[in-house]
């Protein structure tokens, strides 16, 4: 048995529907049961598979239908259908149609659907079981059947089923390089080194440090050599995408299916006028304590978030657009700022943070030019990773990023859309660290952002995170502090390292 729907529906009408009309309306049905509702339905197909008024009764001005199906022309599309041959029949009778009202719908769901998998939402009244199967009573308008929520919902839950049935499997992992490995002359953890170093501080937000300067000597000694190795070889200019991500943004880029546990919200005042807020400021200078909950009263939204991918924001540039052939590929990068994540309790060091500092690169163009620039950015990976770093890593495919932001698992099927994560070996906690990502992220986010080429090609994307506390914690974790044992390369970008704090 399939899924199957079921509602009662009126149809207001401009006067009262008798005799001529009544035989109009019982001509419209038959019509519709045996021929509209079995348009575009393959032959094969079961007739109780398809829509069907199974009752109608007439209340003065008020046409009362009940409709039922299975799969194929959902009852909710049939009453549409159904609007419209009636309005024209009707029409002829000057009689107009008004407004459609649905009395009850239910969805009948086969299967023993665990009770947790059904979604809470407000269009769900009631959930009832019989015979193995789960009814669910919705409380819906013709606008929400419009919108296709019945049909959303029933997806969401097959949706639901399927990842428990795969939720048993990891994570998709599956290596597909491994770099020679290297003498291990350190072993200590890197934070905490550089913690009694005072290198770096706990910042006064969860997940967060104040870097010092060595730190930050670091930090800028990588980005040069992305830079003069990655960045200006393959063509990538510099943008600034915002920091702030309004719900249009997550909307677009698939992030307001699952992102909610792991967000820093962004909220506003109602209103920027002082004498609004004059209570609150006045409460701390008295109590010493900022009123939170009175603030709590006073803030719009959330409208958004702080970035967390880094790479959405960029997308309503180019939004609505036709890119010209002869700009193709477009190669840009940004790093104006932080990401924040709302980390679980595995904030570790500077490698787990909620706060953190990104260098993002993002490509678009045609599937060949997409492709093309991941191997290219594979390349230099690697000739940085082995011959300037001289690190001890690896790289994998893994479920690809945006559908583990999702809240998804495993892999999209897709040969050439996917993440390759880069990890580091950590000595002193003998695990890898992912320190990196490169993606083919395909036609999802020119899709989600309607960004076409001009030759009327298929439009891809691409990105690739480099991750500045990671590489500085893979980077320490394998080479240790003295400069004079690191790598050349990095040694003299760093230049001397200055310790500019003393404290008594
Ligand atoms: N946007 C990608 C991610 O969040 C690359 O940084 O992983
Ligand atoms: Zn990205």
């Amino acid at each position: 048995m399939h899924v199957r729907f079921r509602l009662g529906a009126t149809i207001q009408c401009s006067g009262p529907l008798h005799n001529e009309a009544a035989a109009a309306i019982e001509r419209t049905i038959d019509g519709a049961n045996t021929v509209l509702f079995h348009k575009g339905v393959p032959r094969d197909v079961e007739p109780s598979e398809i829509g069907k008024i199974q009752s109608w009764e007439i209340q003065e001005n008020v046409l009362c239908l009940e409709i039922e199906s299975g799969a194929y022309t959902r009852a909710h599309d049939a009453l549409f259908r159904f609007r419209k041959q009636i309005a024209t029949a009707l029409g002829k009778l000057r009689i107009g149609v008004r407004g459609i009202e649905i009395t009850h719908f239910e969805i009948l769901v086969p299967g023993d659907v665990p009770e947790d998998l059904i979604p809470r939402l407000p269009f769900i009244r009631e959930v009832k079981r019989r015979e193995g199967t789960v009814e669910l009573s919705l409380n819906v308008s013709a606008a929400d059947l419009e919108n296709r929520i019945p049909d959303r919902i029933v997806r969401l839950i097959e949706e639901k089923v399927q990842a428990r049935t795969y939720g048993g499997k990891a994570e998709h992992w599956e290596l597909i390089y491994q770099s020679p490995s290297r003498s291990r002359t350190f072993e200590k953890d890197p934070t905490e080194v550089m913690l009694e170093k005072g290198w770096v501080k706990h910042g006064a937000s969860r997940g967060q440090w104040i870097y010092g300067p060595q730190v930050v000597q670091l930090f800028r000694a990588f980005e040069k050599i992305v830079e003069q190795e990655i960045i200006r070889p393959l063509g990538f200019s510099e943008m600034i995408f915002p920091k702030l991500v309004p719900w249009e943004v997550c909307m677009r880029s698939g992030h307001a299916k699952g992102v909610y546990p792991e967000i820093y919200y962004v909220s506003t005042p109602k209103t920027r006028d002082p004498a609004y807020w004059e209570d609150i400021a006045d409460y701390f200078k008295v109590t010493g304590h900022v009123w939170v909950e009175k603030i709590r009263e006073r803030i719009d939204g959330p409208i958004g978030l702080m970035s967390y991918a880094q790479c959405p924001p960029f997308w309503p540039f180019v939004q609505g657009e036709t890119l010209a052939n002869d700009s193709l590929p477009l190669r840009v990068f940004d790093r104006s700022g932080t990401s924040h994540r709302y980390e679980s309790g595995g904030i570790h060091g500077i490698e787990r943070v909620d706060e953190f500092h990104r260098i993002e690169i993002v490509w678009l163009g045609t599937v060949d030019q997409t492709v093309a620039i991941a191997s290219d950015l594979h390349t230099a990976y690697r000739h940085v990773f082995e011959d300037l770093l001289e690190l001890e890593w690896r790289a994998a495919k893994v479920t690809p990023w945006f559908m583990a932001q999702e809240g998804m698992i495993g892999s999209c099927g897709c040969e050439a859309v996917g993440t390759t994560d880069y990890e580091a070996y950590l000595p002193y906690s003998n695990s890898w660290l992912e320190f990196q990502n490169v993606s083919v992220n395909g036609d999802k986010y020119p899709t989600g952002f309607n960004v076409k080429i001009q030759s009327g090609e298929e439009c891809w994307s691409g990105c690739s995170g480099i991750g500045l506390e990671r590489w500085t914690a893979a980077f320490l974790a394998q080479k240790g502090f003295d400069p004079a044992e690191w790598p050349e390369e990095v040694a003299k970008r760093t230049g001397e390292l200055r310790s500019i704090f003393k404290f008594l």
